[in-house]
């Protein structure tokens, strides 16, 4: 129906709707309908709501739907118990409704959690029916209902069954029991404060209101780099409280646990998973875990991995370490995730055959069929850890008698870490998606996974995530996991619409904006196949082509002075390739049918080997730095056309991060391009790179006070130097002698984390700017993470003009310059 007719938006619906909004309530805002769709709904909404069971999630679902038409059609449902004779909303599962509405006949088969949204007519009444399997299935079905309505779809005539793809869909949140986030990066955790659960748990109430509205049923609380006191018996009360605030929305609380438990907490003087006694202590852990906590979900476990304790210190198998825990759980009904993500981090670099994207199916592949059936193994997406772009992990195609999950990163570690404008769900449809050819009929990843599992790490922010645009992130997992058939394109137009309003420029803005970003983002960080070329061995956000080289971790792009890319091939590379069904290892394999996006990912290279897109390696490295961070800047101006279609809380947040991101975009393109320019010597045909008009590097300037320094890596300032104030105030001043007219200055400076350093721009003595170096970048130092541009627009240069800035240190901070550009614009 009319969605987008009926909403069309009136000046009086948005004075009324444009209030001030934290993004705290995300996509569940409820907020008021137009007139027209009020109208209808109205109409269609009966005046009473029964929940055939007043407990648990369907509790939950009557309360929900009671606040949703209230926000939504200004009417508040009566609650009754029973049917009544009138029309009315009726929720509960298949079975009550056999018992209480035999006159419905509500027949279905419908998998665990799935629910069936039916107009029954009976007689002159109505009722709308959300039945379910179970009872999350009817929180399910009552979120899906008052999303229907929010989306402005019809609700006359219902008749539509769903059930999930999988049955087990969790998020797994990286938190620590001191309340820090790994990889965090809305704040700190929801969950623990100083080694305890938090006094206040409504946040984690909230969080598990999100999580059911989109069908996720599992939380693991705290980080894979599990603190052994998760386990300890004056400990597990705290995973309970946690447990009771979940438990009304349907959402099980899992943990993750440490592989050497039963010597850290257990007392025993071994942790060996086929020593009876080992084997006794995890069984008896799991009876304790279940007495405290009933319905909990399961256990993460990360073993042998990035240094955590594992099998390998007995010689025996992740098949072995899965089970002993596994058997544990499996009386009580629960599952054991065992992550695939094992490699070796201190491989040697020298060895061109060494791989880390092997490893997972190295270390698993012969393990088929070996796990219990409760046990299952968590795969990231792809077969190194979360970058850009990575082909689908081989070990998806080759564990067919071994229950498999997918694990997505929601949070952004690579991705801009919520500073950036990233919405993934495109990247991981590239993967679902991707037919692994196992077999005769098609054999896409979604069709091998039985779990989807997505690394959430929300905190205390407002947002959630760190900004309200990457809240479309945690969206898209949810919506995949109970739907991995749904498009990009669908998932990011009901996010929106449920998160901004129905206005049509506003929806399509924004969803066009978010399906481009990941292209985008590829397109500054690491194209071609390349990987985020970041600070691997730091924090994960920065420029630093380097970083990957010469060391252990084995995100290897192995770029000289001729070429670039890893050998993977299977004819004289590390064999990788090989790990695919034969007909994705020869696309793989030949040059001739490598996809472009891969291309360095799985092939050794020249700067000057020709594209199927017609340009050279090197080209396309330059060009896709500078579209991307054009890209970039053009979201800037989409996003300020929605000026006053948004309230202006949002729209300010978000308008003040895609302009930092412009910036950073500007540090990567610069970064990168120059370093692959200073490596393989070929110029730019478009002659951009090492080549700025209008940029005055601060060096060069008349400097009071301000010392010239290095920046390393060179490449992550203009010119490889800065200058850094080493007293109470410095100043850098330089003549402007260009044609006059209006001009844009983009002052870059650096802003490093602790202190704010203060600025002050001054042309001809006149004050024009100031402003405070007061960003939170991962950073202590002057690099590509710290520096940052300010943009002052509207400005009038006239030859001979004085342009000065000052800077005033604040804490360890140094009031640092790069350079300062004059743009005409
Ligand atoms: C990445 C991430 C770590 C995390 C690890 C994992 O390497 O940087 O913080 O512990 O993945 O998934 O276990």
């Amino acid at each position: 129906m009319k969605t987008r007719n009926i909403c069309a938006s009136t000046l009086i619906f948005f004075a009324f709707s444009l209030h001030a909004e934290t993004g705290y309530k995300a996509w569940l805002r409820y907020a008021p309908l137009d007139e027209p769709a009020l109208t209808q709904y109205r109409q269609l909404t009966p005046a009473v709501i029964v929940a055939l069971s007043d407990a648990g999630p369907e509790a939950s679902a009557r309360d929900e739907s009671i606040r949703g038409l209230r926000g939504m059609l200004g009417r508040t449902l009566r609650a009754e118990s029973a049917i009544p004779k009138e029309s009315a909303v009726v929720l509960g599962t298949l079975d009550e409704f056999h018992r209480a509405a035999p006159q419905f006949h509500l027949d279905a088969n419908l998998a665990a959690d799935g629910y069936w949204l039916k107009t029954v007519a009976d007689g002159p009444l109505h009722y709308t029916v959300v039945a379910a399997a179970n009872s999350r299935g009817v929180l399910y079905g009552a979120f899906a209902l008052l999303r229907k309505i929010a989306l402005g779809e019809s609700i006359a005539n219902l008749d539509e069954k769903q059930s999930p793809t999988v049955p087990v869909r969790w998020v797994n949140e990286w938190d620590n029991l001191n309340g820090s986030i790994e990889r965090g990066y809305g704040g700190l955790s929801i969950f623990w404060d100083n080694l305890h659960a938090r006094e206040d748990l409504s946040r984690v109430n909230d969080y598990g209101r999100m999580l059911a509205s989109l069908g996720i049923n599992g939380c693991a609380i705290n980080n894979v780099n599990a603190n052994p006191r998760v386990l300890a018996p004056d400990f597990i009360p705290q995973i309970a409280r946690i447990a009771d605030a979940f438990r009304p929305w349907g959402v099980q609380v899992a943990i993750s646990v440490d592989f050497a438990s039963p010597q850290t907490i257990g007392g025993l003087d071994t942790f060996d998973p086929l020593d009876p006694k080992v084997a006794a202590w995890w069984a008896a852990k799991a009876d304790e875990l279940y007495r405290a906590v009933p319905d909990l979900g399961g256990v993460v476990l990360k073993a042998d991995s990035e240094g955590r304790a594992g099998p390998s210190t007995y010689g025996r198998s992740h098949a072995d370490a899965a089970n002993v825990v596994a058997r544990a759980l499996k009386p009580h009904g629960g599952v054991l995730f065992y992550r695939g993500f094992v490699y070796d981090h201190h491989a040697d670099w020298r060895n061109l055959k060494n791989d880390r994207a092997r490893a997972a199916y190295d270390n698993f592949h012969d393990l088929d069929g070996k796990f219990d059936s409760n046990a299952i193994v968590q795969i990231k997406n792809g077969p190194i850890d979360f970058q850009i772009r990575e082909p689908a992990s081989p070990l998806f195609g080759t564990l067919p008698k071994t229950q498999e999950a997918i694990e997505l990163q929601v949070t952004q570690e690579y991705m801009g870490q919520a500073r950036h404008l990233v919405f993934l769900v495109p990247m991981w449809k590239d993967t679902l998606d991707f037919d692994m050819h196992t077999r005769a009929t098609p054999a896409p990843v979604k069709s091998l996974v039985h779990a989807f599992v997505g690394v959430a790490n929300v905190g205390l922010d407002d947002t959630w995530d760190g900004n309200n645009l990457s809240q479309a992130n945690l969206y898209g997992f949810g919506r995949l996991a109970w739907n991995p058939d749904l498009s990009a394109r669908q998932i990011v137009d009901e996010w929106t619409r449920l998160s901004f309003g129905l206005d049509r420029k506003v929806d399509a803005t924004i969803a066009e904006m978010q399906l481009s970003s990941t292209r985008t983002y590829e397109n500054y960080t690491g194209p071609l196949g390349l990987q985020n070329l970041t600070d691997i061995t730091g924090n994960h956000y920065g420029v630093k082509v380097e970083a990957s080289e010469n060391n252990g971790w084995g995100q290897w792009h192995r770029a000289d002075d001729k070429g670039v890319g890893m050998d993977r091939t299977m004819a004289t590379g590390t064999g990788y390739i090989g790990q695919y069904a034969p007909a994705v290892a020869n696309l793989f394999e030949s040059l001739a049918t490598c996809p472009d996006d891969l291309i360095t990912f799985l092939h050794h290279v020249p700067y000057t080997y020709q594209l199927h897109s017609g340009k050279t390696v090197i080209q396309s490295i330059y060009d896709s730095h500078y579209e991307g961070a054009e890209t970039v800047e053009e979201y800037v101006r989409q996003w300020e056309s929605l000026r006053g279609l948004i309230d202006e809380q949002r729209y300010n947040q978000v308008l003040a991060q895609l302009e930092y991101q412009a910036g950073q975009a500007e540090v990567w393109r610069d970064a990168v391009t120059t370093w692959f320019f200073r490596a393989s010597g070929i110029p730019d045909r478009k002659g951009r790179v090492d080549h700025y008009p209008g940029r005055v590097e601060a060096e060069s300037m008349k400097l009071e006070g301000y010392n010239v320094v290095d920046v390393t890596p060179p490449e992550d300032a203009s010119g490889g130097k800065a200058v850094s104030c080493p007293a109470a105030q410095c100043a850098a001043t330089f003549r402007y002698d260009g044609a006059a007219g209006w001009y844009t200055l983009h002052v870059e400076y650096f802003d490093q984390m602790d202190g704010v350093s203060h600025y002050r721009l001054l042309i001809n003595g006149q004050l024009i700017d100031e402003w405070g170096a007061a960003a939170q970048l991962p950073t202590r130092t002057l690099d590509s993470t710290s520096s940052t541009r300010r943009l002052i627009t509207g400005i009038a240069l006239r030859p001979g003009d004085q342009i000065r800035i000052e800077g005033k240190p604040d804490g360890r901070e140094t009031a640092a310059l790069d350079y300062v550009e004059i743009l005409q614009k």
